[in-house]
């Protein structure tokens, strides 16, 4: 739309050529669309690029290998035996779990030791996943990759999830931001087992949990329940979480509270008299 409008104002003031105010409409409409290229390339930078470096390092004979794919993607940070170094911990013992969990969820590789771990799409397909958990897995006797039952009691799973999780998580799962720069992510994107490793892995500053299965189990259906269900709590606003919602309640409010300014204030000027008050 801003495009189109743009356009339209210079052409006609190629067609004309004269006048100042054409030029300053011809001016801002150069602006508009600079801005809106300025926009577009941002959402470009921005978004999530194709997974190039699982290109990368897919290719050939060494694709399914889990060995190969951890000396070239990992061994720099954790060691080649896993032993942790300057740049990762040690991965010895962390399991098949942990392993899983950060490559599945794309937390892992990082692209530099610095960095935070956050979701993000994986960088490896199923199959390269699979080999490098068991190669990881094979360093130490951490936790296997849990079985999730999907049949889980709903209700058990909202009292534990409001006693354990709500605080961080929010009570609609949406996430929040939990101090030190820490965010509990949303767990819209989460699978059961993600889930399942979660509490067992405890990411970041998330505490590790030892509930039986079927606590478990019961947790893993409310999150489901809460994913399939209808948005609880209001609008989703695109799911983006509670800074968004806020913030669109701050542009909608402003907007109308603008608009009953003027309106109040053109009333006032609208041909009554100058003093109203007997
Ligand atoms: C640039 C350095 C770097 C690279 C490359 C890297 N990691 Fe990591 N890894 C880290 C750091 C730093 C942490 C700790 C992050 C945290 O806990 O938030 C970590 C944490 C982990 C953990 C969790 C350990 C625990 O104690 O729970 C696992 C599992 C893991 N990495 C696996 C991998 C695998 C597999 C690869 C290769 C595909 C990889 N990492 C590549 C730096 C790296
Ligand atoms: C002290 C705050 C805190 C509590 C309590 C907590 N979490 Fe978390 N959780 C986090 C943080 C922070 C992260 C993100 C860690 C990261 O990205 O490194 C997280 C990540 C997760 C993830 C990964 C989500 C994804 O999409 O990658 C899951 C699943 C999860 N938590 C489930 C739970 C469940 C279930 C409970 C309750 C049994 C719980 N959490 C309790 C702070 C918390």
């Amino acid at each position: 739309m801003k495009l189109v409008h743009a356009w339209h104002g210079n052409a006609r003031q190629r067609r004309d050529g004269t006048g100042s105010p054409r030029r300053a409409r011809g001016a801002s409409g150069w602006l508009a669309v600079a801005g809106a290229a300025a926009g577009l390339l941002f959402v470009a930078a921005a978004s999530p690029g194709p997974t190039s470096t699982g290109q990368a390092v897919s290719g050939g004979a060494v694709r399914d290998d889990g060995a190969a794919l951890y000396l070239q993607n990992c061994a720099s940070c954790h060691g080649p035996q896993g032993q942790g170094g300057s740049g990762g911990p040690s991965l010895i013992d962390v399991g098949a779990a942990a392993a899983d969990f950060f490559l599945s969820t794309g937390r892992m590789p990082l692209g530099a030791p610095n960095q935070p771990a956050v979701r993000q799409q994986p960088k490896f397909d199923a199959a390269q996943i699979q080999a490098l958990v068991a190669h990881v897995a094979s360093f130490g006797q951490g936790p296997p990759i849990p079985q999730v039952n999907g049949n889980g009691d709903v209700h058990r799973g909202l009292e534990l999830y409001t006693a354990n999780c709500a605080a961080c998580h929010a009570a609609t799962g949406a996430g929040n931001a939990v101090g030190g720069g820490f965010v509990a992510v949303g767990l819209g994107q989460a699978t059961n087992r993600q889930i399942a490793e979660a509490m067992l892995v405890a990411p970041g500053v998330m505490p590790a949990f030892q509930f039986s299965d079927a606590d478990r189990d019961a947790i893993i259906a409310y999150l489901g329940y809460l994913r399939s269900s209808s948005s609880p709590g209001g609008l989703p606003i695109g799911g983006v979480g509670p800074v968004a919602e806020g913030f669109v309640s701050v542009v909608l409010g402003l907007t109308a509270l603008v608009l009953i300014a003027r309106f109040v204030g053109r009333r006032s000027h609208a041909g009554e008299p100058d003093d109203p008050s007997p």
